[in-house]
Formats: structure tokens, C-alpha cells, sequence
């Protein structure tokens, strides 16, 4: 038997892994690492067993990956914290005989030279100092992060960013998920893997898209990423955190979040959901 553990499983994209996981492998030999009742519960409910860790906490780490074969180590939320909290969870791996780790990193981590990298770059050092076999999901954008503005957009006429005319290959969560559940299921170990989109757009084409699904005008307002951060701050994002977001965008004008590899519908056997669909269901 092979027990298998998803790190962050009350996660918008983990609770979409387990999903997919358990179509895969038996449900009973899943289990979830959360850190509330409410999410314990929830994985319950899907008929998944719960181990309890916060990722600051390497003795809960060590005791919640016992028995473990093979993990999926979805990247914390606490930017900033990365780093040193990922290195907690590979070193707990290491300790209680982990055979596989796949961790879901940033497209083009090596090259695309965006900040959000850097904590991805490190842990990625750290799986393979660890010595513990790996694959690197290197997923892409989001395309929920661009439709997260959607009813704003709407409202106020304007997408705003400071991608210029640069590309992103974007897919859903589901997309990303259903690709680390097949990772971790096996097949894929020692793998370096570019996730993306299938289709590349740029933010102009993107205020179209929206503006088509919507029935309203929507221009795209391309901003200098200072300015661009400025108005991330003024709509209550962390400073941190906007110099980070203003950064990608800025990145992604040089190409950081583009691919055509087509590696992500490869492995999960089907086209990637077209951007125009994630609007429409961002809308309903
Ligand atoms: N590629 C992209 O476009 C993109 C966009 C956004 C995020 N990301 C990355 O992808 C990850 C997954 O995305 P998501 O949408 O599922 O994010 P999310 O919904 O914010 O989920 C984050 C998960 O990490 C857990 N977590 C955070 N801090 C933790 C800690 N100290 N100890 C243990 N667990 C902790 C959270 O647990 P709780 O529920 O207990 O808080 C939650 O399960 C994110 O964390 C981020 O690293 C990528």
C-alpha cells in the first residue's frame, strides 16, 4: 500500500487535487494535512483522513509525515515565510523516510527572473539537496487570478496591470490540480514540468474577452509597475505583496509567464480551459 499526503488540502487548489486524486488512487490511502477543524472535517466528508501540521512547526511536520510515501507540497500562501516553511516540510519528509516529493513551483523559476520566484528557487535547492526523489510542477499563472478583478472591471470600464503587451499562458486551478494529482499518483518522478495554458494572451486581449462575455466595454490600462503598485497598495494589497504582484506583471512583459509547451494538456490528456470559458464561469 502506498499512503499518499496533500499539504495545503484546504486550498482552493488542494481541495481540487484531492478530488482529482481520489479518482486515481483509493481514498483511503490519501490523507490531507490542514491545520483547522473546519478543514479536517471537510476532508472527512470526502471520506479522506486528516493529519494536523502548520508548516512553522517541524516536530507537528515530523509526526504528521510519518508513514508517508509520497507528498505533494502545494507552496504556502505567507509570502516571505516560504522558504524557511517549505524547508520544515522536506526536512520532516526526510526524517520520517519520504520516497517522493512533488512541489508546486513557478513557471520558468530558472528564467523568468520574476521575485516570486526566488522562494521557489530555494526550495527547489532544497529537494535536491534532500536526496528524496522530486518532480517540479512549475505551474503557470493562474487564469482565476485574472478573473479575480472581474466585477471591477465591469464596474469601473478598465483591466489595470503593467504586463504591457506581454503573454500569459494561463490555465484554471483545476487544470494545475488535476496535473498534480496525476504527478503524485505516480509516472512522473524526477520530472522537471513547465505547466501552462495551451493559449497565450495578452491583458488587452484579455479586457476584450471580458468585455465580449459581459455585454459591457472593458479597455485594458497597461500602468508603469510602480504606479501599478501604488494602486495595488490603494486597493488594500499588502505593500509586500504588490511590489511582488506589480513585479510579475512586469516580468510578464518580458515573457515570464509565456509558454508554449503544451506540457500541462499533455500530461493531463486534455486542452487546457480557454480563458474565454473561465470568464464565463467567473460571470455566472
Ligand atoms: N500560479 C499562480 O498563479 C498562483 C496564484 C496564487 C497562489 N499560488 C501558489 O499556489 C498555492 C496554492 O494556491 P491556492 O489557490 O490553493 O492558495 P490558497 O487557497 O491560499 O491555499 C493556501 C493553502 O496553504 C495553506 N497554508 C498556508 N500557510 C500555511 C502554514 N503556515 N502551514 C500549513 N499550511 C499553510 C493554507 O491552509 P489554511 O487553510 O489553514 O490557511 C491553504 O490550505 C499558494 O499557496 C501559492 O503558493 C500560485
Amino acid at each position: 500500500m502506498t499512503t499518499y499526503l496533500v499539504t495545503g488540502a484546504s486550498g482552493h487548489l488542494g481541495r481540487l487535487v484531492l478530488d482529482h486524486l481520489a479518482t486515481l488512487v483509493a481514498p483511503q490511502d490519501i490523507l490531507a494535512l490542514v491545520r483547522s477543524d473546519t478543514a479536517a472535517e471537510a476532508c472527512a466528508a470526502k471520506g479522506i483522513a486528516s493529519r494536523r501540521a502548520d508548516y512553522d512547526d517541524p516536530a507537528a511536520l515530523r509526526t504528521a509525515l510519518e508513514g508517508v510515501d509520497r507528498l505533494l507540497l502545494i507552496s504556502s500562501s505567507e509570502v516571505g515565510q516560504r522558504a524557511a516553511q517549505h524547508g520544515n516540510v522536506i526536512d520532516a519528509a526526510r526524517a520520517a523516510g519520504v520516497d517522493f516529493i512533488a512541489y508546486t513551483s513557478i513557471l520558468h523559476a530558472d528564467t523568468g527572473g520574476m521575485r516570486l520566484a526566488e522562494e521557489h528557487l530555494a526550495t527547489e535547492a532544497k529537494l535536491a539537496e534532500s536526496g528524496i526523489a522530486f518532480t517540479l510542477l512549475r505551474n503557470g499563472w493562474y487564469s482565476d487570478n485574472i478573473t479575480m478583478t472581474a466585477a471591477q472591471d465591469l464596474e469601473t470600464g478598465q483591466h489595470f496591470g503593467a504586463a504591457g503587451t506581454g503573454r500569459f499562458a494561463t490555465a484554471p486551478r483545476k487544470d494545475y490540480a488535476e496535473a498534480a494529482a496525476i504527478v503524485l499518483a505516480g509516472g512522473h518522478d524526477g520530472e522537471v514540468l513547465e505547466l501552462a495554458g495551451d493559449e497565450a494572451y495578452t491583458l488587452a486581449d484579455y479586457a476584450a474577452i471580458l468585455s465580449d462575455a459581459a455585454g459591457k466595454p472593458v479597455a485594458y490600462t497597461d500602468l508603469p509597475e510602480e504606479t501599478f503598485r501604488q494602486a495595488l497598495v490603494e486597493a488594500g494589497v499588502p505593500g509586500g505583496f504588490a511590489a511582488v504582484l506589480a513585479d510579475s506583471d512586469a516580468k510578464a512583459a518580458q515573457g515570464a509567464l509565456f509558454d508554449d509547451s503544451r506540457t500541462l494538456s499533455a500530461l493531463i490528456g486534455h486542452p487546457t480551459e480557454p480563458i474565454a470559458e473561465t470568464v464565463k464561469r467567473a460571470l455566472a
